[in-house]
């Protein structure tokens, strides 16, 4: 259990001075010190007038829908995607290859192996448990919803402050949603879709998953990383790969696992990835 001290020191960490004013944000981001003194936060609502994708991931990085931020940006995780490329370009045992992508953010992060996919004719497919938020107006400002129903933020004239750590519920009618998706996405004729990877599971197993900064140690228990590598393994065909990917600051590193009737076994590993131990723990039985 999270201490008292804790949550609220994670209230104001995500909190502060905010605009609903795409130009006024876009000043302050480019002034770090002003935006360090103002404290200043990123509502979700200046996503709607963005139409540049860069900008858009840019500010979609500094929203919060909860447990996890949605961080993301374009050529991300390029060296591990150029190794997964080669480990499917060198893989024959599927007719026809199928790929999907969890936790896309607002997609950017996928576009430079999905455009190398397609050209292979390979089916791509990006999927996200929090596509949106919901917005509830009121006489003093506005509320966000995330996907589990728990309001994440509330927006008072200039000020945002980020309830998540306090699981207040909102279970009631909704004004509208902010769709998290990035306009290159649209370009491409992709989507986002619905998964949660610790219970979604797809109706037709893929061949191969990527996760890139979702199964982390700072967003997860090991028995919730365990329990997220139970359920994916479901959605994998038998042969087929999972990738688990972690940026950090300035290190990349890449988890290669392949599904086996027990479990996954671990097919290679670059720049020590965290999850290496909990991956190659031949005592959990993944089917259970
Ligand atoms: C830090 S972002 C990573 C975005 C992108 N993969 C990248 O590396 O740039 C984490 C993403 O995981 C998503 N996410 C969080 N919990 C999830 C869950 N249980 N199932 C699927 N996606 C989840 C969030 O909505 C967010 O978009």
């Amino acid at each position: 259990m999270a201490s008292i001290a804790s949550i609220f020191l994670d209230i104001f960490h995500a909190s502060g001075v905010t605009t609903s004013s795409l130009s006024i944000t876009q000043y302050i981001l480019r002034h770090a010190k002003l935006s360090f003194i103002l404290h200043f936060k990123v509502v979700p609502d200046v996503l709607c007038k963005v139409s540049d994708p860069l900008v858009y991931a840019n500010l979609i990085s500094k929203i919060s829908v909860g447990r996890t931020f949605k961080t993301t940006n374009f050529e991300r995780h390029n060296f591990s995607d150029d190794l997964i490329l080669d480990i499917i370009r060198k893989s024959d045992q599927f007719d026809q290859p199928s790929f999907a992508d969890i936790g896309v953010s607002d997609g950017s992060g996928s576009v430079y192996l999905a455009d190398k996919l397609k050209a292979m004719n390979i089916d791509v497919v990006l999927l996200d448990k929090y596509q949106y938020l919901r917005v509830i107006r009121n006489w003093c400002g506005k509320k966000y919803v995330n996907e589990d129903g728990y309001i994440v933020g509330l927006k008072l004239l200039f000020l945002y402050i980020y309830c998540f750590p306090l699981h207040i519920r909102a279970d009631y009618l909704f004004d509208s949603q902010i769709r998290f998706i990035n306009p290159v996405i649209y370009e491409r004729s992709l989507s986002i879709e619905y998964f949660d990877i610790f219970s979604s599971q797809s109706a037709v197993p893929f061949s191969f998953i990527k996760a890139a900064n979702l199964l982390n140690m700072c967003y997860f228990s090991k028995q919730e990383l365990l329990a997220g590598f139970k359920n994916l393994h479901r959605s994998i065909a038998d042969g087929g790969y999972l990738f688990i990917i972690q940026n950090q600051d300035n290190y990349e590193s890449l988890l290669v696992l392949k599904k086996s009737s027990g479990g996954f076994s671990v097919e290679s590993s670059h720049n020590d990835p965290e999850l290496l131990d909990l991956a190659s723990n031949r005592k959990i039985s993944w089917d259970k």
